[in-house]
């Protein structure tokens, strides 16, 4: 289990590139199972999570591999594989986005149902709900999605749930449709970026869909779909982090290779918080010269502030002149990052849904240890601003979903060093995690 040492107190400058969108890239490479021809993915991270996505397609009979121009080619050299691998699912949760593909494309789909997760309550129940629709015959058991149907036909599918339309979901269903005979109706679909992004990748490779980007998607279905090039979008989760490490460092740093429209609501947030935000084309640069001023902040479904921030803001605000409020109203009990930001010296209090932060002037570096994804990248940039020296253990989850993040933040002045489990010393509680998956060879 890898950790990080971060040595904090620099400001940092320059500019850096965002990498591919993550929660793009993934239920594309699914996708790509619905393809009689071979698919060519460019700007798709290099990411753990990425990999296990392309064992799990491996096994299910999609070949894959990196040119050296980094782009992924992806390819179907057998349909006859239909069961996903335990393992790989529980793995990753998004790799729940072949079950869709899987029974659109080869009439039948045995996929485990995702494991746990540290963020919260995460139910498949839109997701079964809209396959069934569509018309699969489909059932549990033992732990297990057993979804068949010899030919999806079009239907009428709602995917809003209590707390918004379902992102992989809006994948699931949307990539099964476009084999459904007739026309299918989506409502309450998912609106974010990356399932644009998929619906763009699909029109590319054949699908007929109307409506991307709205919470009304109508698909006519089509005998098969060919192959596709596409260039997958920036990650704006990405991008707002690196623009975060800016304002709780008060550095400058510009971020180029970003949509600044997917980001409208979280650069409204930095000018709440007293950051000067200034956006180019496909570049933004964040100024910030003092302590953030408090805000609260509610993590909405898109084009809210979205929920894969909330952790990262919340580091700031721990620095705020002030009181402020964050609520997460996607995965209310995403808050395993509360007790790791107090190890640093953060005042935040939990009363019901809602995180209470107490500004303070300093952190101070500590031995944290990493919970999930997001968590991960907060505790980064706490590290940066405090005191001295963070130590952050089983920090391998932040290569599930940024490439390269502590080294691009060393080339603004970041100190960051990777660090064995050896030197890290044995970290205060381990928590299961997940063994890398394999990667891929350069
Ligand atoms: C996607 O997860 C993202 N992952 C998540 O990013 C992101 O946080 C989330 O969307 C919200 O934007 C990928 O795209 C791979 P949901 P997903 O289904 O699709 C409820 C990261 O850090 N719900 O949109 O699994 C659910 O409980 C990850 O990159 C149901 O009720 O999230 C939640 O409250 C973390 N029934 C809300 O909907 C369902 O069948 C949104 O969940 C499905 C979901």
């Amino acid at each position: 289990m890898d950790a990080l040492r971060i040595t904090g107190g620099q400001r940092l400058h320059g500019t850096v590139a965002a990498g591919g969108s993550k929660n793009a890239t993934l239920p594309i490479m699914a996708a790509s199972i619905l393809c009689d021809g071979p698919v060519v993915l460019s700007a798709a991270p290099w990411l753990t999570d990425v990999c296990t996505l392309a064992e799990l397609l491996r096994h299910l009979g999609v070949e894959s591999q990196r040119d050296l121009a980094g782009d992924l080619h992806l390819c179907t050299a057998d349909i006859t594989p239909t069961t996903a691998p335990t393992g790989l699912v529980r793995r990753m949760r998004a790799s729940f986005c072949v079950l869709g593909p899987l029974l659109a494309r080869r009439g039948r789909a045995v996929v485990p149902l995702p494991g746990g997760c540290n963020i919260g309550h995460r139910p498949v129940d839109l997701h079964l709900a809209g396959l069934t629709a569509l018309g699969a015959n489909l059932r549990i058991d033992r732990g297990f999605v057993i979804a068949e149907a010899r030919q999806l036909q079009g239907a009428k599918v709602e995917l809003r749930g209590p707390n918004g339309s379902t992102v992989t979901g809006t994948a699931n269903v949307l990539s099964a449709a476009v084999l459904a005979r007739g026309t299918t109706i989506i409502t309450g679909a998912a609106t974010e970026p990356e399932i644009v992004d998929l619906g763009r990748f699909l029109i590319a490779a054949g699908a007929i869909i109307e409506g991307l980007g709205t919470d009304t998607l109508e698909i006519t279905g089509v005998e098969g779909l060919a192959g596709a090039q596409h260039e997958v979008i920036p990650d704006r989760i990405e991008a707002a982090t690196l623009l975060l490490a800016a304002a709780i460092t008060r550095g400058t740093v510009s971020v180029t290779h970003v949509r600044p429209e997917h980001l409208t609501a979280v650069l409204e947030a930095f000018s709440a918080a007293g950051a000067l935000v200034a956006v180019g084309n496909h570049k933004i640069t964040l100024h910030a010269e003092n302590r953030p001023l408090p805000i609260d902040l509610i993590a909405r479904p898109y084009p809210g502030v979205p929920t894969d921030v909330q952790a990262q803001f919340m580091a700031l605000l721990a620095l705020a002149d002030g009181a402020s409020v964050i609520a997460d109203d996607v995965f209310p009990e995403r808050s395993l990052h509360l007790a790791e930001l107090a190890r640093l010296g953060a005042r935040i209090e939990r009363r019901d849904r809602l995180a209470l932060i107490e500004g303070v002037h300093r952190l101070s570096g500590a031995e944290v240890t990493a919970t999930d994804l997001r968590a991960t990248a907060a505790l980064v940039l706490a590290g940066l601003a405090a005191r001295g020296e963070t130590v952050i253990h089983e920090a391998e989850y932040l290569q599930r979903g940024y490439e390269n993040l502590p080294e691009k933040l060393n080339q603004l002045g970041a100190k960051i060093t990777r660090i064995s489990p050896t030197q890290a010393g044995a970290p205060r509680f381990s928590r299961q995690s997940r063994k890398p998956a394999t990667h891929f060879t350069r």
